[in-house]
C-alpha cells in the first residue's frame, strides 16, 4: 500500500458547542504517501499539533476519517491503536524527552524491547543507527550529558528503531540553532531515503521548509500545497 497516512474531510473541534469551542481543523484532506517528505508550514495556532496528533492516532478527528495504511482506527481496541503507534509510527517531537537513568542507546532501544525484540537483537540494531548516523561515540552517555542537537539526532534514531512507515516531526529542531537543525534535517533525509520512510514535520519556520520535497500551507485550520 503506497498511502500512508489519509485525512478524509478531518475536523477537529475543541469543547464543541460550548463557549470555549475552537474549530481547529476545517476540512482537511491530506495524503501522505510511501517516500514523500512533506512539512506542514503554518503560524502558532493553526493547528499543526492537532493535525499531527490525528495522524499518529494520539487523538481522533469530530468528523472526517484519517486512515492509517488503509484502515481507520476510530473503534479499533487500544491495544492495537498502540500497536500501530508503536510500529508503523515515529514521533518527534519538539522536546526531547528521555528516560535520564537510561544511557544514549538504550533510550533508543526501548521502543523496539516495547514491540517484542530481545534485548540482543534491539542493541544490534540500534548500535547500526548510531553507527550509520555518527552517534556510535556518545552510545554510553546519559541523557544530560548530551547537546541538544545530538538529544534531537536521537530522538530521530529512537522513531525510526521499530522502522515506522512515517515519522511525524513537530518542529523538530524548534530549539536548535541553524547549524544543528540542519544536522537533523540531514538525518531525516538520509532516512527518507535509504529507507524509504515518509516523513511529515510540522513547523511555523518557513526556512525549514527548503530541505522537503513538498510544502503545504496551513491557515486556521485550512490547508492549501503550495507546491510539489
Ligand atoms: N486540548 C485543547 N482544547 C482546546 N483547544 C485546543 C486544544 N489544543 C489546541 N487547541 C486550540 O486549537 C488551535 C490549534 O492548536 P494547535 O496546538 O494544533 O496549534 P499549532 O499550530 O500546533 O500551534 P503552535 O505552533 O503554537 O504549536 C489553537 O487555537 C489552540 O488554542
Ligand atoms: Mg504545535
Amino acid at each position: 500500500m503506497s498511502e500512508i497516512v489519509v485525512f478524509e474531510d478531518v475536523w477537529k473541534i475543541y469543547s464543541p458547542a460550548t463557549p470555549l469551542e475552537v474549530q481547529a481543523l476545517k476540512g482537511i484532506n491530506l495524503k501522505i504517501e510511501k517516500g514523500d517528505f512533506v512539512a506542514i508550514l503554518g503560524p502558532s495556532g493553526s493547528g499543526k499539533t492537532t493535525l499531527l496528533n490525528l495522524a499518529g492516532l494520539l487523538d481522533f478527528p469530530t468528523k472526517g476519517k484519517v486512515f492509517i495504511e488503509g484502515k481507520d482506527f476510530l473503534k479499533a481496541k487500544d491495544a492495537e491503536i498502540s500497536f500501530v503507534r508503536n510500529k508503523t509510527v515515529g514521533f518527534v517531537f519538539q522536546q526531547p524527552s528521555f528516560l535520564p537513568e537510561f544511557t544514549a542507546i538504550e533510550n533508543v532501544m526501548i521502543p523496539a524491547i516495547i514491540g517484542g525484540v530481545s534485548s540482543r537483537v534491539a542493541e544490534k540494531k540500534a548500535i547500526e543507527l548510531f553507527k550509520k548516523f555518527n552517534l556510535l561515540d556518545r552510545k554510553n552517555h546519559f541523557p544530560s550529558h548530551l547537546s541538544g542537537g545530538e538529544l534531537q539526532r536521537l530522538t530521530v534514531l529512537r522513531a525510526i528503531i521499530n522502522d515506522p512507515k512515517i515519522i511525524l516531526c513537530d518542529e523538530p529542531t524548534g530549539q536548535l540553532d541553524e547549524e544543528n537543525a540542519k544536522t537533523v534535517f540531514e538525518v531525516l533525509a538520509k532516512i527518507n531515503e535509504i529507507f524509504g520512510t515518509s516523513i511529515l514535520l510540522v513547523t511555523h519556520n518557513r526556512q525549514l521548509t527548503k530541505y522537503v520535497k513538498k510544502v503545504i500551507n496551513l491557515k486556521n485550520g485550512f490547508m492549501e500545497v503550495k507546491w510539489d
